[in-house]
């Protein structure tokens, strides 16, 4: 299969480990025979930094054109502290995602045997949470009309959903929840706000065209603590853009670090993969960054051609170097491994190297010795 992806390495740590699962796509297309053709292209602060526009049009143009985008990380502290910057770095992933009409964003959250001792929540309450959030991405409040008055003593964020942009990720769920568990938890806040009122009453109307899947309601507030108390109770959680944005970082601690989650933003054209962590600045440039969430989003790029041979492997191996112990400084702060050393264990478990003829000594050396 012949592909032409856009790489968007982003900032902070988003080269690093955006590099390791080139490698792992490289490996993938050697052994399966397949031909993945990448070009690289800006966003974010380094775009900002190179061309003054946080998302220059050319970015736009190669992402309209190509098959998938696999993205690093945005954003630079140097803008999180000065609500008065004209431009952001954030505003180039959420125009990228406006043009594209990505409007679907998928997280997937799970949990993993050797990692239980990380979360903290108690293990009896995580031990085979499977759940996936789909989150509405052009949408909301953050796309809504932003008014800051002269005299700035008054500011304004407008939250607005169409009918028809509810229906298009509602169908979208409820396929997913066939495939899965047959459950879907739409969460709002009907109690107060007109925008959930909406969503409440298309996702009950279009409930009946899927009559084996069980819906259930829940504001967003209780969600937030019933995410924490029993994760295992929720399939496919359908939400808002804003809803989603908090409660799939909340949900992103419970398998006990954020630097392996995934995530997959999907519309009708190319869609983008990219790890739900940020650009976790002070880590830049270090090799300690858990590229586990890169990699997990280019296996979801990969069943997202209908690879899914190809994605599985991905999968195992994660699995593999998660159980014996191959895991970055996030994981295990004291015995870890390099960034870039996961990377090339897992492209060469893919590549068929692994776990046959392990040589754990020479493991062992590329090993950190920074303890
Ligand atoms: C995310 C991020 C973005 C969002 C930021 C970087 C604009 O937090 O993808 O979850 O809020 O959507
Ligand atoms: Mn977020």
């Amino acid at each position: 299969m012949k592909k032409n992806i856009v790489v968007i390495e982003g900032d902070g740590i988003g080269p690093e480990v955006t590099r390791q699962s080139i490698k792992v796509l490289n490996a993938i297309a050697e052994q399966y025979g397949h031909d993945f053709n990448y070009s690289y292209h800006l966003m974010g602060a380094d775009a900002i930094d190179k061309t003054g526009s946080p998302l220059p049009d050319e970015t736009i143009e190669a992402a309209l054109n190509s098959d998938a985008i696999l993205f690093g990380a945005i954003g630079h502290p140097k803008y999180d502290n000065d609500p008065t910057a004209k431009v952001r770095p954030e505003q180039g992933l959420l125009k990228l995602r406006k043009s594209l009409q990505l409007f679907a964003n998928i997280r997937p959250v799970s949990t993993y045997a050797s990692l239980h001792h990380l979360s903290p929540l108690k293990t009896k309450n995580i031990e085979d949470v499977d759940f996936v959030i789909y989150r509405e991405l052009t949408g909301g409040i953050y796309f809504g009309k932003k008014e800051l008055n002269a005299e700035q003593t008054i500011a304004s964020d407008e939250c607005t959903y169409t009918r028809e942009e509810i229906e298009r990720i509602t169908h979208l769920a409820f396929k997913q929840a066939l495939q899965r568990r047959k459950k879907l938890t739409l969460v709002d806040k009907a109690n107060v706000l007109e925008t959930s009122r909406l969503w409440r009453k298309v996702v009950q109307e279009i409930a009946g065209l899927y009559p084996e899947v069980a819906v259930d309601f829940l504001f967003v507030d209780n969600a937030a603590m019933q995410i924490i108390l029993n994760p295992k109770q929720f399939d496919v959680v359908l939400t808002e853009n804003m809803f989603g944005d908090i409660i799939s970082d909340e949900a992103s601690v419970i398998s006990g670090s954020l630097g392996l989650l995934p995530s997959a933003s999907i519309g009708h054209g190319s869609a983008l993969f990219e790890p739900i962590h940020g650009s976790y600045p002070q880590a830049a440039g270090k090799d300690i960054a858990n590229p586990l969430g890169s990699i997990l989003s280019a296996a979801m790029m990969l069943d997202h051609f209908g690879l899914l041979k190809e994605a599985a492997i991905i999968r195992e191996a994660v699995n593999w170097t998660l159980q014996n112990g191959f895991v970055t400084k996030d994981i295990d702060p004291v015995n870890f491994y390099f960034t870039t050393t996961i990377g090339e264990l897992i492209s060469d478990y893919v590549g068929n190297k692994f776990p046959g003829d392990i040589n754990k000594a020479n493991i062992e050396l590329r090993k950190s010795t920074i303890i």
